[in-house]
C-alpha cells in the first residue's frame, strides 16, 4: 500500500476523486484520507453509501479481500483487488463465479509485474519466439517478509501464496498454454528460516517454465528469460534492462531496453501503470488485457500444486521467520 496505492492516490488526477477511506484502524483511515483528500473515512464498508461510488481499490489482507470484493461487485462497483485477492483457491473460485455473472463490471487483480517496464518489453520482444514451444526461466526472490504479512505465522506456504504467486502469474502471462504438470523441489539453504524452491511447469504446448522462488536472498530480485526454440535467449536480468543475449544460438549481448532506477519503482515495478490501467478501463478507455480473477484463480491452483510437491521436511524447516 505504501509503495503503490498511496503514491498513486497522492498524485491525483482529473479522472477520479477519492471518496472514502475504509479501515477498521481509524488512525490508518485518517492517515490515508489526509494523503488522498478523500471526503470521508469509515471503519467498514457497511457504513458506506455504496451508491455514491463507481470504483474501489481493495488493499487489505487476503482473508477479507475476496469477501469485500464480492460485496462491491454485487453493487456493480469496479474493483482493483490486490493479489492474491483471497486466502485460498475456493475463495477465489467463488469470487470468479460472481464476477463471471457481471462481465461489464471491471475486476482487476494487482499482479503489478505484468506492468513492469522491462517485463513488458521482454513480453513484446518475444511474441514471435513464444509462438513455438519455449523454455521460460523466472526468478522471484525476496527476503520479505521480515515482518509477518499473512498473520502471525510466516511459513513457506504463506510466502508462496503472498510472494511466489507473482512468479506463477508471470509464467502464465508469458506462456498461456495450460499447465499439465507441476513439479517442485526444495533446495537446502544455510539458514533454517530461509528457503529456496525450484518449480517446473509443464505446459500443454510443450513449453516449460522453471521458477526459482524463495526468501533466501539478501534483497528483492526478479529476473526472467525466454529461451526460444531457435536458440535465441531474451533476458531481463533485472527490472532495469532487457537483452538479446543469444541470437539464434550465437552470442549477441544486444541491449533491447534499459532504464535507470530513478523512478522509485513506479514504472519499474509496474505499480503506477497497473493503477493507471485500472482507472482507464473503468472509464472504458482501454481494451488492453489485464490480470483478472481467472488469472488469480489459476495462480492459486498452481501454488496449491507446487506446495503439494515441495517436501514437507524442507517446508517445516522454514516455519519461523517471524
Ligand atoms: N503487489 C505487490 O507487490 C504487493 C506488495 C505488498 C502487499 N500486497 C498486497 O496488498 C494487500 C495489503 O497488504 P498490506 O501489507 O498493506 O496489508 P496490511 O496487513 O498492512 O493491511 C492493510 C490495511 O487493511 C486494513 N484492513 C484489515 N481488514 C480490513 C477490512 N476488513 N476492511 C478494511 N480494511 C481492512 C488494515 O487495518 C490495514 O490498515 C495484501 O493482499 C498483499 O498481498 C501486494
Amino acid at each position: 500500500m505504501q509503495k503503490n496505492l498511496l503514491p498513486f492516490l497522492q498524485r491525483g488526477s482529473r479522472d477520479y476523486q477519492p471518496v472514502v477511506c475504509v479501515d477498521p484502524d481509524a488512525e490508518q483511515a485518517c492517515y490515508v484520507q489526509a494523503l488522498t483528500g478523500a471526503h470521508a473515512t469509515a471503519s467498514t464498508i457497511e457504513d458506506v453509501d455504496l451508491a455514491a461510488i463507481d470504483a474501489a481499490i481493495v488493499a487489505v489482507p487476503p482473508e477479507p479481500s475476496a469477501e469485500i470484493a464480492e460485496q462491491l461487485l454485487q453493487h456493480r462497483i469496479h474493483c482493483f483487488v490486490e493479489k492474491p485477492a483471497g486466502p485460498s483457491t475456493p475463495s477465489l473460485r467463488r469470487l470468479s463465479e460472481v464476477a463471471g455473472k457481471m462481465p461489464d463490471v471491471h475486476l482487476q487483480v494487482g499482479f503489478n509485474f505484468r506492468y513492469a517496464a522491462a517485463l513488458r518489453q521482454l513480453h513484446e520482444a518475444t511474441v514471435s519466439a513464444r509462438e513455438s514451444p519455449c523454455w521460460l526461466q523466472i526468478e522471484f526472490c525476496s527476503r520479505h517478509p521480515s515482518a509477518p504479512q499473512w498473520g502471525v505465522d510466516t511459513t513457506v506456504e504463506s510466502w508462496i501464496r503472498q510472494n511466489g504467486v507473482h512468479a506463477f502469474d508471470l509464467a502464465q502471462w508469458f506462456i498461456p498454454s495450460p499447465v499439465e504438470r507441476v513439479d517442485g523441489h526444495s533446495l537446502p539453504t544455510s539458514d533454517p528460516d530461509r528457503f529456496l524452491a525450484v518449480v517446473g511447469l509443464h505446459h500443454a504446448d510443450g513449453s516449460h517454465s522453471m521458477l526459482r522462488v524463495g526468501n533466501q536472498t539478501q534483497r528483492f530480485q526478479v529476473n526472467a528469460a525466454v529461451h526460444a526454440s531457435d536458440g535465441s535467449v531474451y533476458a531481463a536480468p533485472s527490472l532495469e534492462s532487457v537483452v538479446l543475449s543469444r541470437d539464434a544460438g550465437m552470442p549477441a549481448g544486444t541491449q533491447l531496453f534499459g532504464q535507470k532506477p530513478l523512478d522509485h519503482g513506479w514504472d519499474r515495478s509496474g505499480f503506477g501503470p497497473e493503477l493507471e490501467a485500472f482507472v482507464a478501463t473503468c472509464l472504458d478507455r482501454s481494451s488492453a488485457q489485464f490480470p483478472g480473477i481467472t488469472d488469480a484463480l489459476t495462480g492459486s491452483q498452481l501454488c496449491d500444486q507446487a506446495l503439494s510437491e515441495l517436501k514437507p521436511s524442507s517446508a517445516s524447516a522454514a516455519t519461523s521467520v517471524a
